[in-house]
């Protein structure tokens, strides 16, 4: 499948291989996005209005979400579904240890309490049993995380807190599936980002909420602009989370094109996991069920620096999302409960993240095969 290889040029010389080409991107469906963005222009209408309303059906479409709404961005989008759930200063929300910094901040802008809890090894999500031990008269929702393109199962999250909603956080699982399901279409509500290097990126921020909810999705629209279901009728919490039209014309232009870059994605992670596994290394694999998008590709090591040391030195942009627990970090070390996060913290100390972006040419795939093999052969 990757053809050639560019031995010859040495490293020094050669692009760092990394993890977004937006440029490369937007080179790929030019015409349409800029004729797209120049009737946007022309039109007069910049915020929300009928390019949103399209794109909000467009995106419909592909997570076979009855309600899609779009908004500023996915940490708004994580705000604006907490504020549709009716989460407040007089709750708790259940937030896994290990992840990306905005579910914790979004529990936080709400005026809500994050009650941190470690993460299953095996997927990163909640895990059930501290989840459990973590519920209060006071939870009202539990944040699961859907890590690097891969897909935590709901279920037994569920169960752990029957009748508490699930926001998903699916901003790094667009178009990942469980089973014949979309990511941020399997718990309560679903939170997406379309940051320009996430697999649906804008020419700048922009995100979108996703539920089955009819009135659970209202809310989320009034919030959306300042709790108004009407022109000055401010009645319920919210603020200016809208989305731009010029970004939601350009996401509808590139919707069309998502489903063959994770097909592209997808081949090239599986190419990287089997080389991994005959290395013997282990792959970051969420639930078994997965169907995953690799956004980006993890590994697992205990010689993390090291390795990445010696891809860096082969000018592949490998990275460690991340380095800390959210529990620990300063910002939120008042609700921390020292100790309690085992595989949180061997999670901070073990993944290495490797660029899979679909814009990766052959070449370069197989630089970064190559350096990959190198590696682990020397280890
Ligand atoms: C898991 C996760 N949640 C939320 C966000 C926030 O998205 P945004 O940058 O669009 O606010 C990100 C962005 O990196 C993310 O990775």
């Amino acid at each position: 499948m990757w053809a050639g290889s560019s031995r010859s040029t040495p490293v020094a010389d050669q692009p760092w291989i990394t993890f977004a080409y937006p440029q490369r991107e937007h080179e790929a469906l030019q015409d349409a996005i800029e004729q797209a963005v120049l009737r946007t222009l022309r039109s007069g209408s910049y915020i929300l209005g009928a390019e949103v309303e399209t794109f909000e059906k467009t995106f419909c479409q592909l997570t076979h979400a009855p309600h899609t709404v779009a908004v500023s961005s996915g940490t708004d989008a994580l705000v604006c579904a907490l504020l549709g759930l009716g989460v407040g200063a007089s709750h708790e929300v259940i937030v896994p240890a290990f992840g990306f910094v905005a579910a914790a901040e979004a529990v936080l802008r709400v005026g809500a309490t994050p009650v941190f809890v470690d993460v299953e090894p095996a997927t990163l999500g909640p895990d059930p049993a501290t989840c459990d031990a973590a519920r209060s008269h006071r939870t009202a929702a539990v944040i699961v995380m859907h890590l690097f393109g891969q897909a935590v199962d709901l279920e037994p999250v569920s169960t752990a807190l029957p009748r508490t909603p699930v926001l998903e956080d699916a901003a790094q699982a667009i178009g990942t599936r469980l089973g014949d399901r979309q990511v941020g279409t399997l718990g309560t509500v679903g939170a997406f980002s379309f940051f320009p290097a996430k697999s649906l990126g804008a020419a700048g921020d922009a995100g979108a909420v996703t539920t089955a909810d009819a009135d659970l999705a209202n809310r989320v629209r009034h919030a959306r602009v300042h709790g108004a279901p009407r022109a000055y009728e401010w009645n319920g919490p919210g603020g200016n989370y809208r989305i731009d039209a010029l970004q939601a014309a350009l996401l509808t232009v590139k919707l069309g094109a998502l489903e063959d870059r994770l097909a592209r994605r997808r081949r090239m992670g599986q190419a990287l996991a089997d080389l991994l596994v005959s290395h013997g290394v282990t792959v970051f694999r969420g639930s078994p069920a997965c169907s995953p998008t690799y956004a980006p590709f993890v590994l697992r090591t205990e010689r993390r620096d090291e390795i990445l040391r010696m891809l860096r030195d082969r000018h592949v942009d490998a990275r460690v999302h991340y380095p800390r627990t959210l529990a620990t970090a300063n910002a939120f070390r008042a609700f921390c409960r020292p100790g309690t996060y085992p595989h949180a913290e061997q999670a901070t100390r073990q993944l290495v993240s490797l660029p899979c972006s679909p814009e990766l040419r052959d070449d370069e795939l197989d630089r970064l095969l190559q350096a990959v093999d190198e590696v682990f052969r020397g280890l």
